[in-house]
């Protein structure tokens, strides 16, 4: 059985989370194949939020099989938190959750090479979550990295030592300010370290194909957005890993032949955050709006989302290189209440206008051109049904389909699991 995908389209924090945890219901395993704890995964339901970073949204149905695989990095500290979280809210997931013997670990020196990195940078830094995931991701294609699976080996903490030793050095190259107190650190990462190994670890390449030969159904949830990938986004400010449909590929052992549906996530506007271009980004109260209405905040680092109007230049660039099937709108309830909605439908660069993702997008290169819509003033948050959306609303989701001909199939109108309808 082919593996369907679910992906970000914009820089991130789209909603995967939510859809992932809606659409578990029909699959029987769900697996993440890059990023690590700098995603932050908000699942909504029962009156009560959760935050996943590391493992995968389908968590919470019992059915389920939940995989972290080869293509994740995952820090053991924060994943012993998100485990934690678990156990006080008596999952159980010692069945349900494996992890890839080939994933890359978030050494306490990974974090630290990644904050002197960061503040040697200064105005040019790229707004890294700090969580490690570029000096991790550089050491697995270094082939120097430390996997799940040497934590079997009699000589791993040899090993761990070694390219601790490294970073330390490293780090003082950088020059930079950085206090810290490696002892502490390693203490608390050998103590997760402990945890992890009461896992199951797998090869999970060979599981999947077992699993897909057996019909089995699966999902694969992306983490980050495309416009963060580390090829095709706004480099350098991106992330370190292909957040893109081939990512999955790499990042579980599925051959490209092997891909069902491509689900691709989009917020009915567009957020960012950390540094780097963004075209229709708005200073003024319609910003504002979004950000407050829309509670725009990192679900990671707490930070401020910078936010602006849909880019569908950009919003088409990544339909085409995820090949998405199948489109679902995030967040349309907080756009109620704007009397005029704008949407980006060509850039204006050296002069032209073009509609195609250039390699300079920053404000100096690209000016947005926008299509004006109708706003509506109902609240949807109560909806559950296509057919109760405002008119203004099916006239802004039909001029999407139309211009990136892919049909919308849910429009999300609210965090929780129940705010979510389908459409045909
Ligand atoms: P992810 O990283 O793609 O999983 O997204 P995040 O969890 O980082 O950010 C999405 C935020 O929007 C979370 O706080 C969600 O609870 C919330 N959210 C998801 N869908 C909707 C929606 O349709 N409407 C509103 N108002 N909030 C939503
Ligand atoms: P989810 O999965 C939004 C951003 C950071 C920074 C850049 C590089 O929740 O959508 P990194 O820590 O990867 O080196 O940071 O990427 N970033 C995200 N932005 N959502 C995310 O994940 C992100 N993960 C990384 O803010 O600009
Ligand atoms: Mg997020």
């Amino acid at each position: 059985m082919a593996v369907d995908l679910l992906l970000g389209l914009q820089w991130g924090d789209e909603g995967k989370g939510k859809i992932v945890d809606v659409l578990t219901q029909n699959y029987n395993i769900i697996a993440r194949f890059q990023g690590g704890p700098n995603a932050g995964h908000t699942l909504v339901f029962n009156g009560k939020k959760h935050v996943l970073h590391t493992i995968p949204s389908g968590i919470f149905h019992d059915n389920a099989i939940n995989l972290v695989g080869n293509g994740v990095v995952i820090d053991p500290v924060i994943f012993k938190g998100e485990l934690d979280k678990l156990d006080e809210q008596n999952i159980d997931y010692k069945k349900s959750l494996l992890i890839s013997r080939k994933a890359h670990i978030i050494l306490p020196t990974h974090r630290l090479l990644d904050a002197a990195s960061e503040a040697s940078k200064g105005k040019a830094k790229i707004g890294s979550t700090l969580k490690g995931i570029g000096p991790t991701y550089m050491d697995k294609t270094g082939r120097n990295g430390i996997r799940v699976g040497d934590l079997e080996l009699s000589d791993w903490k040899e090993r761990y030592r070694n390219l601790a030793d490294k970073h330390e050095s490293m780090i003082a190259y950088y020059d930079v300010d950085i206090e810290y107190d490696l002892k502490e650190l390693e203490d608390a990462f050998f103590k997760a370290i402990d945890v992890l190994k009461s896992l199951t670890f797998i090869d999970s390449e060979e599981y999947i194909y077992q699993a897909q030969k057996e019909g089995q159904s699966i999902l694969a949830e992306g983490a980050q957005g495309s416009l963060l990938d580390i090829d095709f986004g706004t480099y350098p400010f991106v992330t370190s890993s292909n957040t893109t449909a081939a990512g999955a590929c790499t990042g579980l052992g599925v051959a490209p032949n092997q891909i069902g549906d491509v689900f691709g996530i989009f917020k009915a506007y567009t957020t960012r955050v950390g540094s780097g271009p963004f075209p229709t980004e708005l200073f003024d109260e319609d910003g504002e709006t979004m950000g407050r209405v829309g509670n725009e905040f990192g679900a990671t680092t707490g930070r401020r989302r910078r936010c602006g109007w849909l880019d569908l230049v950009a919003l088409k660039y990544a339909c085409q290189v995820n090949g998405v099937t199948q489109l679902m709108m995030m967040k349309g309830d907080v756009l109620s209440g704007f009397k005029t909605l704008k949407v980006c439908t060509a850039y204006k660069y050296k002069g032209e206008e073009i509609a195609h993702l250039p390699y300079n997008i920053e404000p100096e290169n690209v000016e947005p051109i926008y299509t004006e819509f109708k706003g509506w003033n109902e609240d949807l948050t109560g909806m559950s049904e296509a057919s109760q959306l405002p008119s203004e609303l099916n006239d802004y989701i039909a001029f999407l389909e139309k211009e990136l001909e892919i049909p919308i199939t849910i429009v999300s109108v609210g965090p929780d699991r129940k705010q979510t309808i389908f459409r045909n």
